[in-house]
């Protein structure tokens, strides 16, 4: 795979779809204090940039799961590697993720919260690339669709790179 990137998001573009996602969730959390808990690490700059335009009482942790095999194609094998630290039991769970590709990652994740009990769990993703034979996870909230490439940027990488770029870009061939 090359290291041609296409911009297909710019910044205000992302920041558009950030502060819709952030009035979304604000008028479905007034007066609760929901616990975000960002998936690690490609949801890093989504997360901080989410947190900032909700501007409202919150609490947030962090979450990180591997898959393991080439990252272009999900191997299927998921493990979770840093749990969160707080307390879930009758609390308001707002997962952020970065893309919901296979859907395996989220599948993983979300039952493993399921079983702490929480008061509502509930799902915020930045991209959704509507894979072929996707697991049946709800997104509540969504940023964009795509339907294939792989994307970089604003936290997504590719082997660790392009993560501090600004913009969304697709790599290209
Ligand atoms: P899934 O388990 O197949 O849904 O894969 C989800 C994880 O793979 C996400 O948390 C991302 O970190 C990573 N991923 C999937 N597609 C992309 C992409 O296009 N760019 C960067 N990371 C991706
Ligand atoms: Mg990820």
């Amino acid at each position: 795979m090359g290291n041609h990137l296409k911009l297909l998001f710019p910044p205000e573009e992302i920041q558009l779809a950030v502060n819709r996602l952030a009035n979304e969730i604000k008028r479905d959390y007034t007066d609760k204090t929901p616990l975000l808990i960002g998936i690690l690490k490609g949801s890093f700059i989504f997360f901080s940039d989410l947190v900032r335009a909700l501007d409202m009482p919150l609490e947030i942790d962090f979450i990180r799961a591997a898959s393991y095999g080439d990252r272009i194609v999900s191997s299927g094998e998921v493990k979770i590697t840093k749990d969160i630290d707080i307390n879930i039991k009758n609390r308001d769970i707002l997962v952020i993720e970065d893309v919901v590709d296979t859907g395996l990652t989220l599948d993983v994740i979300l039952e493993h919260l399921k079983t702490r009990n929480p008061a509502s769990l509930k799902l915020c993703a930045l991209v959704d690339k509507h894979t072929q034979g996707q697991l049946p996870v709800k997104i509540d909230y969504l940023g964009f669709s795509i339907r294939d490439g792989f994307l970089v940027g604003y936290g997504l990488d590719y082997n660790e790179k392009h993560r501090y770029l600004s913009g969304i870009y697709v790599m290209e061939k």
